[in-house]
């Protein structure tokens, strides 16, 4: 798989405020974010400063109204298989087994015929072959989420865009998502950008953290993790880089309790 360059230049958005219609709110200014091909980015900030309006809209979604998004230096027009989108919530067709949740993307792509062979190596990939014929009100949470990710994945995506995507699971199995994740990445080499809540997550999984301030949101800080993989959670490393992380958020004002959930 070949993975994509992304760039983000002075990125702007605004919605009708909720209590009044006629006035803008400013969600996202002037985000200027650039992630190299094959890099994993994670995006932390308080909540409603904008982060999966700003997944919105490098998924084409959504569109800015400042500034540009650029995959590969080409203007992103709207949605494309190209770039995966995953949720907190696996979404998954509750009707279909574990394999047509799978294909379900390909089907609608009218791709399935010619991809059919790759479904059976992408179950294999998040380790779901035995379930193929399982519903997902069989599985548990970790195991449909990988349904998701490889639902995603089975469109090579060149960017990986996934919102809080363990965040509904328990502690253990969030951990051993992470890993999964990472393996996924580290096999497919696609350009990821996670939203995440968890500083312990962003410091494991990622080459950059980049943190974003209260609506508007707009860059607070990028901190590079120069750390060696795979990441010792306990190492003093890794302790004192989560403690400058949180003292950053603490002294970002009240944005620390919001962040570190
Ligand atoms: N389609 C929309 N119409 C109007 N307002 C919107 C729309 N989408 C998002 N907003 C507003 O934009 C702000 C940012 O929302 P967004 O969902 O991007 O935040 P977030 O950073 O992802 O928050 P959280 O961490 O809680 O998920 C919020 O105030 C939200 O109400
Ligand atoms: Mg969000």
């Amino acid at each position: 798989m070949v993975a994509s360059s992304l760039q983000l230049r002075d990125v702007g958005k605004s919605f009708p405020a909720p209590d009044q219609p006629l006035t803008y709110r400013t969600v996202l200014e002037t985000i200027s974010i650039s992630l190299e091909a094959g890099e994993l980015v994670s995006l932390v900030g308080p909540s409603g400063c904008g982060k999966s309006t700003l997944l919105r809209l490098i998924a084409g979604l959504d569109f800015p109204d400042s500034g540009e998004l650029l995959v590969d230096e080409e203007p992103i027009s709207g949605p494309s298989a190209e770039r995966g989108l995953v949720f907190q919530d696996p979404n998954l067709f509750p009707w279909l087994t574990v394999r047509r949740n799978i294909e379900a993307g390909l089907a609608a792509r009218g791709v399935l015929q010619q991809k059919r062979s790759e479904v059976k190596e992408f179950m294999r990939l998040v380790g779901l072959e035995a379930f193929a014929d399982a519903y997902p009100h069989h599985l548990s949470g970790g195991m449909a989420q990988r349904v998701a990710l490889a639902r995603a994945l089975i469109n090579h995506p060149k960017v990986l865009l996934l919102d809080e995507p363990l965040g509904a699971l328990d502690a253990f199995t969030r951990m051993r998502m992470q890993d999964e994740v990472l393996r996924l990445w580290q096999n497919r080499r696609t350009t990821m950008l996670l939203v995440t809540h968890d500083i312990d997550e962003a410091i494991y999984m990622s080459d950059r953290i980049i943190i974003l301030t209260q609506r508007p949101g707009t860059i607070e800080q990028i901190i590079p993790i120069a750390l060696d993989r795979p990441r010792d959670r306990s190492s003093s490393d890794f302790l004192s880089l989560r403690s400058e992380i949180l003292e950053l958020l603490h002294f970002a004002g009240n944005r620390s309790s919001q962040v570190t959930a």
